[in-house]
């Protein structure tokens, strides 16, 4: 069972001494607005009752010490030496946190137990689960007294140290979240909200079989698509004539959210999106739109290739009907139209497997077989390529499509429930 006072023994059996603190930092599926989020258009997640757990205590010797239930692989990692190669990928996370606590408390190090019950396997955000938790963990155990959304701001850039040029949506439920509703997160302007959760819905999810390591062979796939949204959004501004600054950071390229901003919303971007270039390379559309080639290109630990060719066109299309997919979910949700909620997810999953193509033959079978048991709907959740799905689903049917799934992939296949965000125990 995983719970506090199990962290808690764990940690005193291995450790020898007494953990300070407790921290639980759910998992996530995101309900709709996927691949959004660093283009700066919405999302829509929910928090999870699955969650990592964390045990902390504070050493005074700069060492940071964790023993992971998880993942294999101890870390003895000396803060004043980040750029040690460290023993197990898990263990790039916590540099990533450190790098980011850099002048917090110094000389302070920790002793770290990582345990919990949610999959590592790809799509319930397993790696911002560990991040945000390393940081509330260290920020309470050294008494830094750091506010949340400074952490989450550490947590949202310490996972791109990792190399995935990652957006902020799944910081930021698992920072912010609350029980039995999903999180509606803008961007531009940041603002969220609570969106409860209608009677009548239940949320399943399901693992496809194979793994999306975003730390590993995703990485490329996934960050080659956010350097296309950047292009997309240069050669949409330059078409509609809009002179457009990235409102988070004015050395950043513009992203489709600042262009969609100045042009009064997404819709306006969609129309335009079909007559952009099927494939061009950064090098060619800084040329073609008169913008600096640098900034379409630089990511945080390096850069993407600049002549190499990406697919804008269909990046385009499928980021801006997301957006307004995200808008029109809301809507039914707070309605209680659950078809229409469905059948949201459905072509949103179909737009990431035909245009943004992150899906994966063994996802689009999962969610064809969840529809069939009767789910509303059904999509991939998180980055995709391999991972999790989840579905929209009617209590009487919760066994019907868990059952499906289990027969189309093996599972693990399980309801879950919109949990609260990340919690700090005193001991
Ligand atoms: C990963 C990233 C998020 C988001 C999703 C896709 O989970 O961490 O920021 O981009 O992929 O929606």
């Amino acid at each position: 069972m995983i719970d506090l006072e199990g962290i808690k023994r764990t940690f005193s059996a291995h450790y020898a001494r007494s953990a300070t603190h407790v921290v639980r930092s759910p998992g996530r599926v995101n309900l709709i607005g996927e691949h959004t989020d660093y283009s700066h258009l919405p999302v829509l997640p929910m928090a999870i009752d699955r969650a990592t757990w964390l045990a902390v205590a504070p050493r005074d010797d700069g060492r940071v010490r964790a023993r992971s239930q998880v993942k294999p692989g101890d870390a003895d990692i000396a803060r004043d030496a980040l750029d040690a190669p460290v023993d197990a990928p898990w263990q790039r996370y916590l540099v990533g946190v450190l790098r980011e606590l850099a002048g917090v408390a110094p000389g302070a190090g920790a002793d770290l137990l990582i345990g919990g019950d949610l999959p590592t396997s790809g799509g319930l955000s397993s790696s911002s689960s560990l991040s945000v938790g390393l940081l509330r963990a260290l920020d309470a155990a050294w008494e830094a007294g750091l506010d949340q959304r400074d952490l989450l701001r550490r947590a949202i850039v310490s996972e791109r140290h990792v190399g995935v040029e990652g957006g902020g949506m799944d910081q930021t439920v698992i920072t912010l979240a609350s029980a039995g509703a999903a999180l509606r997160i803008d961007f531009l302007p940041a603002a969220e909200r609570a969106v409860p959760l209608p009677a009548g819905l239940e949320i399943v999810v399901a693992y496809s079989g194979s793994e999306a390591p975003k730390g590993g062979s995703a990485q490329r796939d996934y960050n080659e698509r956010v350097v296309a949204c950047r292009l997309a959004a240069a050669v949409i501004a330059r078409a509609l004539e809009l002179d457009v600054k990235a409102a988070h950071d004015p050395e950043a390229a513009p992203l489709l959210g600042d262009v969609a901003f100045a042009a009064g919303g997404a819709d306006a971007l969609a129309h335009v999106a079909d007559g952009l270039p099927e494939r061009a390379s950064a090098r060619e559309v800084a040329d073609r739109a008169g913008v600096a080639l640098e900034p379409l290109v630089r990511l945080t630990t390096t850069s993407f290739p600049a002549d190499d060719a990406v697919a804008l066109r269909a990046a385009a299309r499928h980021v801006t009907s997301e957006a307004a997919r995200v808008d029109a979910a809301e809507r039914a949700l707070l309605a209680g139209e659950l078809d229409v909620f469905g059948t949201l997810l459905d072509v949103s999953h179909h737009s990431l497997a035909l245009d943004y193509k992150c899906s994966t033959a063994a996802l689009d079978h999962l969610c064809t077989a969840m529809v069939s048991a009767g789910a509303f709907g059904a999509r991939l959740t998180g980055a995709g390529f391999g991972g999790y799905a989840l579905a929209a689903v009617p209590p009487q049917r919760v066994d019907d499509v868990i059952a499906a799934s289990l027969r189309a992939t093996d599972g693990p296949a399980f309801r879950v429930v919109a949990s609260d965000g990340a919690t700090v125990t005193s001991l």
